[in-house]
């Protein structure tokens, strides 16, 4: 009886304060920069938004709203707080993932920092560059012309290969191409083995033809 009280407590224990430091899903083109750090009065985060507290907060949904807002930092804090930022004051100093034990109050099972204790995120999109034409390349499902590419589909193929090239900006990929009408790829790299195609057989339109963009610093 004895041990199953102190059994019982231990689990009411650990599920009140004890949340575990779980990485958390992050949107795309984010990644965790500090997984947790001190933050004081003078902030840490530059440009801080402010100690606001939401009833939605998640790593998820403060980056959602610091991206939204074109911030390239966010930070979960004290359970409910979501900052943004446009860098850093400074190395933030570390802190045990420990120390980052407060649930979230958008999701429970998540942690979003402690008193002073903050999670920072980081958005990878690139500085506003130039992105150059690298021709036409072959891409199938066997020969495919990009390296684990993200696709998204737009809307229409006015403009596409500007809205393309924006959108691997934002999510800090260097290579970006566009086939059949909607689909934009962004990737890290070309394909081993990717097979290059005479210019003049890619159109934004055409299908299983990829028309290839580089970023340039
Ligand atoms: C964020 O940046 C985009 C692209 O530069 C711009 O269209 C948008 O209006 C900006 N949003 C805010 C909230 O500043
Ligand atoms: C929770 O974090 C605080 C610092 O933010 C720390 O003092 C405390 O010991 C931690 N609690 C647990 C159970 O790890
Ligand atoms: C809360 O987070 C956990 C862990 O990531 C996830 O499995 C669960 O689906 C989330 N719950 C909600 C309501 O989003
Ligand atoms: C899409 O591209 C095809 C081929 O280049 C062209 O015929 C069509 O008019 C374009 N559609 C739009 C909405 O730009
Ligand atoms: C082209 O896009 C359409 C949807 O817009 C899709 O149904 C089709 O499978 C795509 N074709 C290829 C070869 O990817």
């Amino acid at each position: 009886m004895g041990q199953l009280l102190v059994f019982l407590f231990a689990v009411i224990a650990f599920a009140r304060f004890g949340i575990a430091f779980d990485p958390p899903t992050i949107p795309l083109g984010w990644t965790t920069a500090y997984p947790c750090a001190v933050d004081d009065a003078s902030r840490i985060l530059a440009k801080d938004s402010g100690a606001a507290a939401y009833t939605d907060n998640t790593p998820a949904s403060c980056i959602e709203r610091c991206d939204a807002a074109n911030y390239t930092y966010a930070g979960v804090e004290y359970s409910g707080e979501c900052h943004c930022g446009t860098g850093l004051v400074s190395i933030p100093q570390a802190a045990p993932t420990t120390d980052c034990n407060m649930t979230c109050t958008g999701n429970s099972s998540l942690s979003c920092g402690g008193a002073w204790r903050i999670q920072i995120y980081k958005s990878l999109a690139l500085a506003p560059g130039e992105w150059a034409p690298q021709g036409c390349f072959l891409d199938t499902p066997l020969m495919p012309a990009f390296s684990a590419p993200v696709h998204t589909a737009l809307a229409s193929n006015l403009s596409l290969v500007h809205q393309c090239v924006d959108y691997c900006t934002h999510i800090g990929m260097p290579f970006s191409g566009v086939e059949n009408a909607s689909d934009c790829q962004c990737s890290l790299g070309l394909a081993a083995g990717a097979i290059a195609l005479p210019d003049g057989v890619c159109n934004c339109a055409a299908v299983e033809t990829l028309m290839v963009y580089k970023y340039q610093e």
